[in-house]
């Protein structure tokens, strides 16, 4: 089934010690002839993830992952099998040469090779243009007035992007990309999405352009600010998902902030890429900062690969409140110690280092506060604290936080510093605890996904699929577009209608979408019921073997059998019935010879599959 010969393979495997790529992702203990570390799978207090340099093999004790180095790589990295392959195979200088061929597979790898060269090419050339052409003088002038020195420019290779479509258009032409994959990337949009012959028109426009790196160094997506306050458009633009780019748990920076955040066992949770910067380039060096987007619980374990401790700067007005609530309740659920480094109003980090230097906002840093002591601090402000009613209020929300740290020691020590801070008693303080602990539990137990906060709406249950066959046709039409094709060329088979489960097929039937195009099906994805999002998302994402036309017809008729059965099995239960009228008896018995002529029409079913 792998296009990559068996040799190639063992030759990889070969010449990737294993100590050494786990090594160069986490950092890695020895103990005794092994090594260990904190599991990078999930998240624990005590390290039970160990690799086994004379096996060659990675294994963790707390949550079972284990394997060989392209497995580790493999996990670590989300590639698929030959992705992985790859990536080592480059480390270690080997050329694959591919051998059998898998279209579907091979079609995907092609495409995220494709959008790394255009994203690394284009980024090369939005910053070749900010600093020689005429036309960004405007963004030239925005860097002076934001005291960017060119150098900080080339080290994060800033770029412009032009005011309008046509030098995108002319520099894809001569590089040969072509529309289909610059829209593919984000980087444009079709002027008329069923008419493609219309033209596409560039995203970024007249804006700075900031490359977005994965932790690796590789560009995957752009965020373009302004340049002027009359611009049309957010003050920033990102570029959309992609296979390359996945918003929640990407951080700008963190390819370079890595290093400075493994070392000091922390890192600054900056709002802006501005700030970040602004940061890192006076030396505060373990900074990373999400792009805009609320902080996800996949963000959470990006960082707890890397830090122990993470100190939150963001704008001390209302949206900053509750996004610093938000990061912690993510990141206490992760396990990492979260502080607060409050900034005064109206301020960011970009901003303070500007006007107090670098040496006062590292104070502040330092000088951060628990992540309790932060919340208290903001709650009282506006609260009566003569008011038994009020403190207990106030007890209740932040027992909420206490309740999600999980070190049971770390927990008590918080109750008492806030039994004594809000004047309630630990014992009360204590049961307020106890209580959203259950809560959680509870809410963690009826639904795999948590509402991750109170004020979340909470969610319809999941939609989800048991059936075997009904899940495979449904992976088949996000998976394959030529059978996606056939099959949305023929109505909707009726009785689909009669099997459980098939709500999902039925409209991804019918939905106009390009199955080849990772774009296309999230876009997809994104536009049906939000019960059915998950369920979307994780069967184009399932690895599994290539699934083609023949292997739906089977389906189809497999299930067109179970509909006919269904029916036949239900007239008999209605023949049962003796107080049915004869002309009922007689009508139902034709329907079921019916039935079995119809049944006999459709071919048998092969031995495979359940
Ligand atoms: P500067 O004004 O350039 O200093 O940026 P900032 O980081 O101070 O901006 P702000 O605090 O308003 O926003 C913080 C971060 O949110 C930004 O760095 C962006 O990543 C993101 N952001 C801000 N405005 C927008 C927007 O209009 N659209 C999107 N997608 N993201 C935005
Ligand atoms: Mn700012």
């Amino acid at each position: 089934m792998s296009m990559i010969p068996q040799e190639t393979i063992q030759r990889v495997v070969s010449e990737s010690d294993i100590v050494d790529v786990v090594g160069s992702y986490i950092s890695l203990k020895r103990a005794g002839a092994n090594y260990r570390a904190l599991c990078p799978f999930h998240t624990e207090k005590t390290p039970s993830f160990n690799v086994n340099p004379a096996r060659q093999i990675y294994h963790c004790f707390g949550c079972g992952a284990g394997g060989d180095v392209i497995a580790f790589v493999k996990e670590y990295e989300n590639l698929a099998f030959a992705e992985a392959v790859q990536r080592l195979a480059d480390r270690a200088g080997i050329r694959i040469v591919e051998a059998e061929f898998d279209p579907q597979q091979e079609a995907r790898s092609k495409l995220r090779r494709q959008l790394q060269t255009l994203h690394k090419k284009v980024a090369e050339w939005y910053h070749f243009l900010l600093f020689k052409k005429p036309a960004a003088e405007i963004a030239r002038d925005y860097l002076k007035r934001r005291q960017i020195s060119m150098e900080t420019a080339r080290r994060w290779q800033l770029g412009y992007a032009p005011d309008d479509t046509a030098p995108l258009l002319d520099w894809a032409a001569e590089e040969k990309f072509d529309h289909r994959l610059l829209v593919e990337s984000g980087l444009a949009m079709w002027r008329d999405e069923t008419e493609p012959r219309r033209g596409i028109y560039a995203r970024f426009r007249n804006r700075l352009m900031f490359p977005i790196a994965s932790e690796f160094g590789d560009v995957i997506a752009f965020s373009g600010r302004v340049l002027s306050p009359d611009q049309k458009g957010g003050k920033y633009v990102n570029s959309p998902e992609t296979i390359l780019f996945n918003k929640s748990k990407v951080f700008f920076g963190l390819d370079k902030s890595k290093r400075a955040i493994l070392k000091a066992g922390e890192a600054i949770l900056c709002e802006g890429q501005m700030d970040l910067i602004a940061c890192f380039e006076n030396g505060i060096e373990n900074v990373v900062a999400p792009l805009g987007t609320a902080f996800t619980e996949q963000h959470a374990r990006v960082l707890k690969r890397n830090a122990e401790q993470v100190v939150l700067c963001f704008d001390s007005d209302a949206a900053g409140y509750k996004a610093a609530e938000r990061a912690f309740r993510q990141l206490a659920q992760a396990n990492v110690l979260v502080k607060v480094a409050p900034l005064p109003p109206g301020e960011d980090p970009d901003s303070l280092i500007g006007k107090e230097g670098a040496e006062l906002f590292h104070e502040r840093i330092e000088n951060a506060l628990s992540f309790f002591d932060y919340q208290i601090n903001h709650l009282s402000a506006g609260m009566n604290w003569e008011s038994l009613r009020d403190r207990l209020e106030f007890a209740r929300t932040v027992s909420g936080n206490i309740a999600l740290v999980k070190e049971k020691v770390l927990q008590d020590s918080l109750i008492n510093q806030v039994s004594t801070r809000l004047g309630v008693s630990a014992d009360d303080i204590r049961g307020l605890v106890a209580e959203s602990a259950r809560e959680l539990d509870r809410q963690s137990r009826s639904s795999a996904r948590a509402p991750s906060s109170d004020d979340e709406p909470e969610r319809p249950p999941a939609f989800f699929i048991r059936d075997p066959t009904v899940r495979i046709l449904t992976q088949i039409l996000l998976r394959n577009e030529s059978a996606r094709k056939e099959l949305a060329s023929r109505p909707l088979p009726a009785y689909l209608g009669e099997i459980p489960g098939t709500q999902l097929l039925a409209r991804l039937w019918t939905a106009d979408f390009d199955a080849s195009s990772p774009h296309s099906v999230s876009a997809c994805i994104n536009t049906l019921p939000e019960t059915f999002q998950p369920l979307a998302a994780e069967l184009v994402a399932e690895e599994i073997p290539p699934l083609d036309l023949n292997m739906a017809e089977a389906c189809l008729l497999k299930l067109n059998r179970r509909a006919l059965r269904n029916r036949q099995n239900e007239i008999r239960a209605g023949l049962n019935n003796l107080n049915l009228p004869p002309a009922e008896i007689q009508r139902l018995t034709k329907e079921l010879l019916d039935l079995s002529t119809r049944l006999k029409d459709i071919p048998p079913p092969k031995t495979t599959g359940g």
